[in-house]
């Protein structure tokens, strides 16, 4: 399948990488989010990116507006009907991804893809929520996004092999590697990865360490690039608990229990890099 046009849902850290990534490699790019200033704002992001790509000599000036024009800011659903490729990258909450692949369903043509980048929930769950569940998967992008090269791609029950291979292709063709995984909690990367940010959690809450400590010992110790306190605000820490959550609920085993400083600070707003404040304080 050809894919032109992708709609991109959610212009949060994720979705505004998501749409630079799709622009740079010459998609005609929606970008949605509810807010007209959140919309704006994700704009402002990728232009900030792409200024580090022009400084560094990646790219020109020219290059960077005609990636920028590519990329039209929305707040409706109604450009779906012109996509052949949406990818969702709203707050991990069922509720809301399961409304929005109602309407996404509703409105995309018949061949179009519909692929969450969801870090945890259930692909065939999602999928469940539309009357193309073979046009739906997992496609998981990797934050930072313009940097991270990985994408997990997560055929759910009913994903057709044929949107597997089109959803490989898009990938790389934004420079890409993907790697397929089955329909489990947490797919590969979560499944591994929170349990590691939820025991540096543990290991806050009993003051085990400090904070730059936990950090330091995994950065040196481990030559992790950031350690997982610092990643965890990276991330979002009501991401970080919306995932543990899912494990939880999915596997039923107590290792996935949130730690509740994680609970606390998610229900204080303090949820990170995205909001000046998390484990660490960002000003
Ligand atoms: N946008 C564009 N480029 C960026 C960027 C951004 N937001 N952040 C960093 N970069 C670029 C820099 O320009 C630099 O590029 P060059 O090498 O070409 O000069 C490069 O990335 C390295 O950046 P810095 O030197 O500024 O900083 P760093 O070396 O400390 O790297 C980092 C920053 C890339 C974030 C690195 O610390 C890292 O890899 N951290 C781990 C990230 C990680 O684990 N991500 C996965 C999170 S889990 C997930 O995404 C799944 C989920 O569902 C939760
Ligand atoms: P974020 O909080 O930065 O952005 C979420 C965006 O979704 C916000 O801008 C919000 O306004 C928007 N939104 C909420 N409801 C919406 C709706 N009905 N329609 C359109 N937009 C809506 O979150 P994020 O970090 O970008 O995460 C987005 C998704 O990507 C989540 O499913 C998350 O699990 C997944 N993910 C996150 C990371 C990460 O490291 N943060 C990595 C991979 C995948």
């Amino acid at each position: 399948m050809n894919i032109k046009t992708i709609m991109v849902i959610g212009a949060g850290q994720m979705g505004n990488g998501i749409a630079q990534v799709a622009a740079q490699a010459g998609y005609t790019v929606y970008m949605n989010d509810i807010a007209q200033e959140i919309v704006d704002k994700g704009v402002e992001t990728i232009s900030g990116s792409l200024d580090r790509l022009v400084k560094k000599e990646k790219i020109t000036a020219a290059d960077k507006e005609s990636i920028l024009g590519r990329i039209t800011p929305v707040t409706t659903y109604d450009e779906a009907a012109n996509c052949d490729l949406a990818v969702e990258a709203v707050v991990e909450k069922m509720e809301i991804k399961a409304k929005i692949f109602g309407e996404l369903d509703r409105i995309a043509p018949p061949h179009a893809i519909l692929a969450s980048n969801t870090s945890s929930l259930p692909i065939t769950g999602i999928a469940a929520c539309t009357k193309r569940p073979e046009k739906v998967i997992g496609m998981h992008f990797m934050n930072p996004v313009p940097v991270m090269k990985l994408v997990e791609v997560i055929n759910g029950l009913a994903t057709d092999p044929d949107v597997t291979k089109t959803v490989r292709e898009a990938a790389e063709s934004m420079g890409k590697v993907p790697v397929e995984c089955r329909d489990v909690p947490g797919f590969v990367s979560n499944r591994v990865l929170m349990v590691m940010l939820n025991e540096a959690l543990w290991e806050l809450y009993e003051g085990v360490a400090t904070a730059e400590g936990i950090d330091q010992i995994m950065k040196l110790g481990m030559n992790h690039p950031m350690g997982p306190l610092a990643l965890a605000d990276l991330i979002g820490l009501d991401t970080v608990l919306s995932i543990l959550e899912v494990l939880q609920d999915g596997y039923g085993d107590p290792k996935y229990r949130p730690c509740p400083l994680l609970k606390s600070y998610v229900s204080a707003g303090w949820l990170g890099r995205k909001t000046g404040r998390g484990i660490y304080l960002y000003s």
